[in-house]
């Protein structure tokens, strides 16, 4: 049998910010794929609440809990993220899917990068059963309204946000 060829899957994404549900979609690719390379898109929507380098920072502490042997990377973009998978030579898109309602809008950015990149494929990754119903909007706004968010984001994240929202950074 001729040696298995190592895959390479990028999980992009705006990270705005970092969930347990995002952490689960880690873990589960890290166990699929050889290597991961998380992309913090640095443009993420109208008004993120944490800037690219926070997104970005957040991200890199999360990922360093992680118990991984050096197999996932962090690492920020800009432009097509199409593009960003053929310069890193990854094959793998990894995105995740909680209900129907994510469906459509996936399913056109996954066409659109076939487009973009013929050999690319995105694998959709469901979260844990417990991570269904959360993302970073809904989060965010519990936050903003007072409601507690421990358990549903790393705790450092728990920290970053219940500062930025008190305003002391
Ligand atoms: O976490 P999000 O906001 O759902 O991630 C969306 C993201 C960043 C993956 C998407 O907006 C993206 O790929 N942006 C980079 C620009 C791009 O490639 N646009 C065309 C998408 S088909």
């Amino acid at each position: 049998m001729p040696d298995k060829l190592a895959i390479r899957a990028v999980y992009p994404g705006s990270f705005d910010p970092v969930t347990n549900g995002h952490l689960s979609l880690i873990e589960r690719a890290r166990h699929l794929f050889d290597d991961l390379i998380v992309a913090v898109a640095e443009n993420a929507g109208k008004e993120p609440l944490f800037s690219s380098d926070e997104r970005f920072d957040l991200m890199k502490q999360v990922v360093e809990g992680l118990d991984h042997n050096g197999r996932i990377q962090v690492i920020r973009f800009t432009g097509l993220t199409a593009e960003l998978v053929v310069e890193l030579k990854a094959t793998v898109i990894v995105r995740g899917l909680r209900a129907v309602s994510d469906f459509e809008y996936e399913f056109q950015m996954a066409l659109m990068n076939r487009k973009l990149a013929r050999d690319v494929e995105t694998v959709f990754l469901m979260p844990s059963l417990s991570w269904v119903y959360l993302s970073s909007s809904l989060v965010k706004d519990v936050a903003y309204n007072g409601g507690d968010i421990t358990g549903l984001v790393p705790a450092v994240v728990a920290e970053a946000m219940n500062k930025k929202i008190a305003g002391d950074t």
